[in-house]
């Protein structure tokens, strides 16, 4: 088998001070950042500035983009999605933290590796197709979810795929006990903090468009719907309430012809100006009726942060791309290291129940990505909430994206920021309370971050109630985890 691999140890060039950095530097530096991992790893972290808290007993799981058999094109033609899942998992025990990397073994990935060359399609990359088989690639990178003791890799064109909780080894694909009603499910479930039911939705773009599930507890479907949708989109995420499910109908519009022809998945894909933004509010219990509330303006966002009702409104936030085409640019050419800005910001929408009104308020100009909380209040009213911003004061755009964690206050408290300095990019952050029982925001945030100068990645600790402080812990890996997409925080999982 032959097994082409980006190098990541060529040349580059260095940053000269960190008050004087160079634009081209670390255009490399963020390039290599986002570049594939060579060999899974499996060791115990020894390396620790600080001390790891004690109350950190479970594990960090996080998914991203890591593509072993590259493209002939080469790895920069390779889109933002592109990329067979590299499951990270980080185990804290006892002040302990164990690394182990592992891919997912998906039908995508073992192909490649029979085969030795980039087959099917991936979503920039067009490979002619052997027969006719659908040839779209469904390389679960994108989150990892433990719920019902399953853990689960996601990406929102295929099914989901079990994994080995403790040693991340491939299971096989996973489906729920009732007759699936789509052809996939998103990667972004939603767990409801206080019951613990799982609600997930899946899109496609022949009806129904969108469907919906909900897992109980203890793994059992007890619900699979196709939910009544105008048209298909690319739907990411959607939202829960204490009674709702909430679609999020953004016009990024996904042509299937587009697909069925052999085009890509990027070719297929559109953002349709004069479509507003939608939101499609349905009741989580079965036949729900879904009723639609459109926003202001056209607009998309990849990630809500939360949603929940009160005084008979729905509120929800979300990172919203008030220029999707920019976007969508952007995220075909990431790999080329053009895109280095994210011009999210965040945006809270309040739907009226009673009159079906739906306003929108932008809160932020920052750019802002990622959006977390207290995952003990999804689908309930929150304060606080954590996202990956943009270094506001920075002197170039590589210095300024993914720099910060910032911490935001609902009910209008000063908001705190994490700065990672020059160079430093950091993953999406996870929320992990102190203790079960432990108030909100009364835990730590904890993210990968990528850090150029050394080429190697650390993990950092940060205090959520002094999050601009300096860090509980940075724990540094001795190799390059590839910057990824999203994870969880699993208690008691060691
Ligand atoms: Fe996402």
């Amino acid at each position: 088998m032959s097994v082409e691999r980006q190098s990541a140890t060529a040349a580059r060039p260095a940053i000269a001070t960190e008050t004087h950095p160079d634009a081209q530097a670390l255009r490399a530096w963020w390039t290599e950042a986002w570049s594939p991992a060579t060999k899974e790893e499996t060791y115990e972290i020894t390396d620790i500035e600080g001390e790891i808290p004690r109350e950190l007993h479970g594990t960090l799981y996080r998914n991203g983009p890591s593509q072993v058999v590259l493209p002939e094109e080469g790895y920069h033609k390779l889109h933002l999605f592109d990329g067979d899942g590299l499951v990270n998992g980080f185990r804290f025990d006892d002040g302990h933290l164990h690394y182990r990397g592992r891919f997912v073994k998906d039908a995508s990935y073992l192909r490649e590796q029979k085969l030795g060359r980039y087959y099917p399609n991936g979503v920039n990359v067009v490979v002619p197709p052997e027969n006719d088989e659908f040839t779209i690639r469904q390389q679960h990178n994108t989150n990892v979810v433990h719920h019902a003791g399953k853990l689960l890799a996601l990406v929102e064109n295929a099914y989901p795929f079990e994994l080995d909780p403790r040693t991340l080894d491939s299971i096989g694909n996973y489906v729920f006990d009732k007759p699936m009603v789509g052809y996939s499910v998103s990667a972004h479930p939603k767990i409801d903090g206080r019951t613990g039911q799982m609600l997930i939705h899946g899109y496609q773009w022949y009806e129904p468009y969108l469907q919906l599930y909900v897992i109980e507890p203890d793994g059992h479907c007890s619900l699979a719907e196709g939910v009544d949708a105008p048209y298909s989109v690319m739907m990411h995420d959607m939202a829960i309430s204490q009674n709702h499910a909430i679609f999020p109908l953004a016009p990024i519009m996904m042509d299937g012809n587009v697909l069925m022809g052999g085009g890509s998945l990027n070719q297929a894909l559109s953002w349709d100006r004069e479509k507003p933004l939608r939101f499609g509010v349905r009741p989580r219990s079965a036949g729900g009726e879904v009723r639609w509330f459109d926003a202001p303006s056209s607009a998309f966002f990849f990630h809500v942060g939360n949603a929940y009702e009160e005084n008979g409104k729905i509120f929800l936030d979300a990172c919203t791309y008030q220029n999707p085409d920019n976007l969508l640019e952007g995220i075909r050419e990431w790999r080329t290291g053009k895109m280095n800005y994210v011009d999210a910001v965040p945006y809270l929408y309040e739907l009226d129940l009673e009159t079906g009104e739906c306003r929108e308020k932008q809160l932020s100009d920052r750019g802002s990505e990622f959006p977390r909380l207290d995952d003990r209040l999804v689908g309930h009213p929150n304060r606080f909430g954590y996202a990956v911003v943009a270094r506001r004061e920075a002197g170039n755009s590589y210095e300024r994206v993914l720099g910060c964690i910032q911490k935001y206050d609902r009910q209008g408290g000063p908001s705190a920021c994490h700065d990672f300095g020059v160079g430093q990019w950091t993953s999406e952050a996870v929320f992990v309370p102190r203790a079960p029982d432990a108030a909100e925001d009364d835990g730590f945030v904890v993210s990968v971050v990528y850090d150029g100068a050394t080429r190697k990645s650390f993990v950092s600790v940060l205090d959520a109630r002094n999050i601009e402080g300096k860090p509980l812990a940075k724990a540094h890996l001795s190799h390059r985890m590839p910057m990824g997409f999203h994870g969880n925080y699993a208690h008691g999982v060691v």
